[in-house]
């Protein structure tokens, strides 16, 4: 079964606990939590004070994208406001390679998330120090949008380098994901599901939850 990682960007800020806690019950494994800076993307969301009030509503895993410049001068406060993993831009760093040795000796599962323009062979030499690749299948920045299809041909590129490899690393897809087009995307090979308008635009969030859990079933 997947992993499905509901995206708060599209929850109800003021009433965050009231999602938090949906969410917490629900069959979803994971907290996405989308942190936006308005230089790597063109749009701000919430940061390290957000996370930590998100952090003690629930003991899932918290999953931290991190859409800014510089995510290494911040790595230290998401960690302390309670993320279990962070993920960071290829598009965003320059060292990358550190960043994710310095995610890693902060205790935190270490994600890179690529553009949709970016190739999958960008990863090839850094895929073995990878726990997570966050595969956009949006471009950055704003919840709601369609689903690029070019990157379900991506997502078997990836899961045949990570099989070649040996590397641990989970594919996750973030972006445009629904109820519809879920089976194609884990058929794939997908491990994880981000969704954010497809639940929290639903009548009912929890059962699109579980909808999306039970994917193919
Ligand atoms: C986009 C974010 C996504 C987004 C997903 O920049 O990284 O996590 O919130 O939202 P939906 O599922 O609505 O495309
Ligand atoms: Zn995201």
């Amino acid at each position: 079964m997947p992993l499905i990682a509901p995206s708060l960007l599209s929850a109800n800020f003021l009433h965050l606990n009231r999602d938090c806690e949906m969410i917490d019950k629900s069959e979803a494994d994971w907290f996405h939590l989308d942190v936006m800076d308005g230089r790597f993307v063109p749009n701000i969301s919430f940061g390290p004070m957000i996370i930590g009030f998100i952090r003690k509503t629930t003991r899932k895993y918290c999953d931290v994208h991190l859409m800014i410049e510089e995510p290494e001068k911040y790595a230290e406060a998401f960690k302390e406001a309670g993320a279990d993993g962070l993920t960071v831009h290829l598009e965003a760093c320059k060292h990358l390679h550190r960043n994710l040795q310095q995610i890693k000796s902060l205790g935190m599962k270490a994600g890179v998330a690529i553009n949709p323009h970016s190739p999958v062979c960008l990863l090839t030499d850094i895929i073995n120090q990878i726990d997570t690749v966050c595969m956009m299948s949006v471009n950055p920045g704003f919840g709601g949008q369609q689903f690029i299809p070019e990157t379900i041909n991506k997502i078997k590129q990836l899961k045949a380098l990570i099989l070649s490899s040996g590397s641990p690393a989970l594919i996750e897809i973030d972006g445009g994901v629904t109820l519809e087009n879920a089976k194609s995307i884990l058929d794939a090979g997908a491990d994880v599901l981000v969704a954010g308008n497809t639940i929290f635009k639903s009548p009912d969030p929890s059962a699109t939850i579980s909808a999306l859990k039970n994917t193919g079933r």
